[in-house]
C-alpha cells in the first residue's frame, strides 16, 4: 500500500553528503520547537535539523531552504541548500537511513553516498569546500498523510562522521481532498 520509492528520500540522502535537505514540511509550531537533545535547527526555517550535534562531522548545513514551506503532496518541491565539507569524501561513504511513519518503522537501510550525489550532477571524490545546492523533486500523490520522522547519518568509507540530518514531515488529507473533490 506504502509506495515509498527509495528516490522519494533521495534529497535526504543528497543532502548528507551535499548539505541539502529536501523531504521535510512546516511543522506545526509546538512540534517546532521541541527540538530534541543533541538536535539543533539549519537556518533557513525548514523544519530540518542537525543531529548528534556533540560529534564532530566533516559537513556543516548552513542553510536549508524549502519552496513551498509546507511540502505537499502531489506537488513540486524545491530545495536550496548551502553547506560545507571540511574534507573530501571518496568511494565508499556510506548513509544510514530510518524513516518512521507514525510508530510503523517504515524504512532502515543503508545507501551507497557516491551512487546517489549523481543525481545532483556530482561525484565522488567529492572535495572539501562550500556546495550550493538546487534541487526540485515531485512527491507523488500517493504518499500516505500522516507524521513521517526521517533520519540519516552518512559516514566515509573509514566511518569517520560526515552528518546527522533529521526532519519531520506532516503531510495532510487537505491536498488529497483537492484531488477527489
Ligand atoms: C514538477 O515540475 C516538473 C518539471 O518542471 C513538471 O513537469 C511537473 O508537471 C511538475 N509537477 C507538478 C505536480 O507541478
Amino acid at each position: 500500500m506504502v509506495s515509498f520509492n527509495k528516490y522519494l528520500l533521495l534529497p535526504l540522502i543528497i543532502s548528507q553528503a551535499l548539505a541539502t535537505s529536501i523531504f521535510a514540511a512546516e511543522e506545526q509550531s509546538p512540534l517546532k520547537s521541541n527540538t530534541l537533545p543533541g538536535e539543533k535547527p539549519i537556518p533557513g526555517g525548514s523544519p530540518v535539523s542537525t543531529c548528534d550535534v556533540l560529534e564532530k562531522q566533516l559537513l556543516t548545513i548552513d542553510l536549508v531552504e524549502l519552496s513551498p514551506e509546507q511540502p505537499q503532496r502531489g506537488a513540486n518541491l524545491t530545495v536550496n541548500a548551502i553547506g560545507h565539507l571540511s574534507a573530501d569524501v571518496a568511494e565508499g561513504a556510506y548513509v544510514d537511513v530510518d524513516v518512521r511513519y507514525g510508530y510503523i518503522k517504515l524504512i532502515s537501510q543503508t545507501y551507497d553516498l557516491c551512487s546517489e550525489v549523481g543525481e545532483v550532477d556530482l561525484e565522488c571524490p567529492l572535495s572539501k569546500g562550500e556546495y550550493k545546492l538546487t534541487k526540485t523533486v515531485e512527491i507523488p500523490n500517493e504518499v500516505p498523510p500522516g507524521r513521517y520522522v526521517v533520519y540519516a547519518r552518512a559516514y566515509t568509507k573509514d566511518d569517520e562522521f560526515i552528518a546527522c540530518i533529521t526532519a519531520t514531515v506532516v503531510f495532510t488529507v487537505d491536498s488529497l481532498w483537492k484531488i477527489i473533490g
